[in-house]
């Protein structure tokens, strides 16, 4: 017999694998490559049992058949009962008939009404598979996560997983506009077509719907946080409704965004003064509207005083007054308020840094028990790299809900190749040190220092659209399901759930694996090394936030342009934020804000964030400040060139279409970073008057050539 070529095999790899174009997400079903594994699960899984009848129990034998099926190979169905002898999996809540002879009530108790359990028990003699909870939601999220073990191929014959979500809200903020715009969407148009609801469902809502319950995300917000109060007009209220009603069998609620002068926009009332009693009995009567038509409504996010936003502060109030009116309009219907802390003010001379949290630290205390306070990751805005916010641990009274940003605004939008599991985890792991060494912004989320603590949670400003996958990049899906993952779990690791998406979403291949999931861990690193090293921060486009633009200097807010944020010099470059400066360092405990104090020994990827640095000053590798600036701006192009190659190797563990765009969009990646680079290091050289050293090849345009480009369609703004 005639040898193969190599080549041809390889080729052939790839060729064969089903073109996929990312609608089906990490949910795809596709056949186990490996049949020994795929035999074996056939052998421990013959048939399946859910007990109970419900809308979400009829979702979850739909997923299950629809996945076991899909990965084993074999048609699965709903066996007729719980005993029939092909049954080896049975599921239901704990108090169904199919499971009363378990013994599995001791598990549930503890466990709430969404943690699940999955365990492997022998039962007559005969080894079963038991999915469990206390209500059918925490079963549907059972089943996801079995379904989840297979589709990653963990071993199914000894499981003991008792899975209990560690933060009660797991949301996504959709900063989706009425005109079905998006601020910050780089992933098409809004996935509301608020113009056929009610009266089309479209296909998407479920699928949207069915995704967020599989990573147990149970909230999402339908409007920009720059809210507009027609939604909460009748016509609205009915399509809200519609979508309500789609996303409630899969365990999600729906809130949306609560415009502080609605009652004079759509209420005709002179005021919104939320001490004035008209204004406060027209949001009582506006909630009371709202219960009817979607009974189990979340609540409101309000973002009041901040950007020109209206708010308490505009009739003398404040953020206490504000919140507390609208917590007691919710109040009765079990509603909550989530009070942004993203505010800061042009009329103040208080570096930005410092705003939010002087506003909100004198209130720790005064808000309702159904207000929370949902804060950025950072106090200035979703940075490549940002310190934690200092708000978290200084408010020991009030519930602080975490704000990320899924939406790569600041991070590459939809070309780059960013995975934010390790943007996320960097700030859910620092220790805020507010009571005591391991005081980690996790654990101050999710109430470890606060027993009476009731309200937990973590939202995520989504990255969701029309597009046909869902997020634009291919890769940006991760971010949605990282979200979702670690708002279930902080304490997962950014590397288990690359792993974890990168198995579900295209190739269970160990060496598949092990180089993808490389490069998604150094991505966020490298994004950071080529747009703003070594703490540099908000220097991008005007608007658009697309691209460099650190020279712009004439935006009406001093804390709008980036010459604001790096504040280079003939001296040096950088915010001096320690007691010589703006002291923001001072709002850290005296234990956390160690690492930073001193621009000799201070963390260097921060520097620039807390120091004024000479351009000449050593750092850590003996090069110069301005040599080192250089060095990163140039390695992380590099390393852009170096993805490539990576993901050139990879190209027979994943289909063509999905192959091709991802290569497509590291090419636009690397042209983006050397445009960082560029302009970056021509604008800060004006400065710093010294060459960039000789061993770089040199900027091929000029300083004026970058300052001229113009993006006015750029998408999001
Ligand atoms: C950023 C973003 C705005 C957004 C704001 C917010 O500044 O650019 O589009 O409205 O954050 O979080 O409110």
């Amino acid at each position: 017999m005639k040898k193969i070529p190599l080549l041809i095999l390889f080729l052939c790899a790839s060729f064969c694998l089903k073109a996929e174009n990312g609608y089906e997400l990490w949910l795809r079903y596709q056949p186990l490559q490996d049949k020994g594994i795929q035999l074996n699960y056939r052998k421990q899984i013959t048939g399946y049992f859910i007990d109970g009848s419900s809308e979400t129990l009829s979702i979850a034998k739909e997923e299950l058949s629809n996945g076991l099926s899909g990965l084993l190979g074999l048609k699965y169905t709903q066996s007729n009962s719980a005993s029939s002898p092909s049954v080896s999996l049975i599921a239901g809540q704990g108090t169904s008939p199919a499971l009363s002879h378990t013994g599995i009530g001791q598990l549930l108790l503890d466990i709430g009404e969404e943690g699940f359990i999955i365990v492997s028990k022998t039962i007559n003699g005969k080894k079963k598979i038991i999915v469990s909870g206390n209500t059918d939601k925490s079963v549907l999220y059972g089943i996801f996560h079995l379904l989840r073990l297979i589709q990653t191929q963990q071993p199914l014959d000894q499981l003991k997983i008792v899975s209990v979500p560690k933060l009660k809200l797991r949301m996504l903020n959709h900063w989706d506009n009425l005109d079905r715009t998006v601020e910050r969407g780089y992933a098409g148009f809004s996935l509301w077509n608020w113009h056929t609801l009610p009266g089309l469902i479209d296909q998407r809502y479920k699928d949207y719907a069915r995704a967020n319950a599989s990573i147990g995300i149970n909230g999402t917000v339908l409007t920009n946080v720059n809210a507009n109060a027609t939604i909460l007009t009748k016509p609205y209220l009915d399509k809200v409704k519609a979508l309500a009603d789609v996303f409630r069998p899969y365990g999600i609620k729906v809130y949306l965004t609560a415009r502080f002068s609605a009652p004079i926009e759509i209420g005709g009332l002179k005021t919104a003064d939320p001490l004035d009693e008209k204004v406060r009995q027209w949001w009582k009567d506006k909630v009371k509207e709202i219960y009817q038509y979607v009974p189990d409504f979340g609540g409101f996010v309000v973002k009041a005083n901040s950007e020109g936003q209206p708010g308490p502060q505009d009739y003398k109030r404040t953020h206490v007054d504000g919140a507390n009116m609208l917590a007691d309009a919710v109040a009765p219907f079990d509603g909550i308020i989530m009070w942004r802390a993203f505010v800061y003010s042009a009329e103040k001379n208080e570096d930005r840094h410092k705003q939010a949290y002087s506003e909100f630290v004198p209130l720790d205390g005064a808000f309702r028990s159904n207000v929370m306070i949902q804060v950025k990751n950072g106090a200035i805005d979703f940075m490549p790299r940002e310190p934690f916010h200092p708000l978290f641990g200084a408010m020991p009274k009030t519930p602080l809900m975490m704000e990320f940003q899924v939406t790569q605004e600041y991070l590459g939008q939809a070309t780059n190749l960013v995975y934010l599991g390790t943007l996320f985890k960097e700030c859910l792991d620092s220790d805020t040190y507010t009571s005591g060494k391991g005081s980690t912004v996790a654990k101050v989320l999710d109430g470890s220092f606060n027993k009476d603590q009731q309200l937990t949670g973590m939202a995520g400003v989504a990255n969701i659209g029309n597009d046909i996958n869902w997020c634009g990049h291919p890769f940006a899906q991760a971010n949605w399901y990282a979200l979702g993952r670690l708002a279930w779990d902080h304490e997962l690791s950014a590397e288990k759930i690359a792993e974890e998406w990168l198995k579900m979403t295209y190739s269970n291949n160990p060496a598949f694996v092990q180089t993808a999931s490389k490069l998604m861990m150094e991505s966020r690193d490298l994004f950071v090394q080529y747009a703003n090293p070594i703490g540099l921060h908000h220097i991008m486009g005007t608007g658009h936030h697309y691209g460099p633009a650190p020279w712009v200097s004439n935006l009406n807010r001093p804390d709008w342009n980036p010459v604001y944020y790096h504040k280079a010099d003939s001296i040096g470059i950088g915010f001096n934020r320690t007691a010589t400066g703006s002291n923001a360092l001072a709002q850290y405990h005296p234990d956390a804000r160690k690492r930073w104090e001193n621009m000799l020994d201070c963390e260097e990827k921060n520097l620039l964030w807390f120091h004024h640095v000479p351009w000449n000053f050593k750092m850590k590798s003996g090069r110069t400040l301005w040599n080192e600036l250089c060095y990163n701006y140039y390695k992380g192009a590099e390393r852009v060139a170096a993805m490539q190659k990576t993901w050139d190797g990879l190209q027979s563990y994943v289909d063509k279409q999905r192959f091709s765009e991802v290569k497509m969009l590291l090419k636009v990646q690397e042209e983006e970073a050397i445009w960082w680079r560029n302009a970056c290091l021509l604008y800060f050289q004006t400065f710093s008057k010294q060459p960039i050293p000789k061993e770089y090849p040199q900027p091929d345009k000029s300083l004026d050539y970058y300052k001229n480009l113009r993006f006015p369609y750029a998408p999001g703004n």
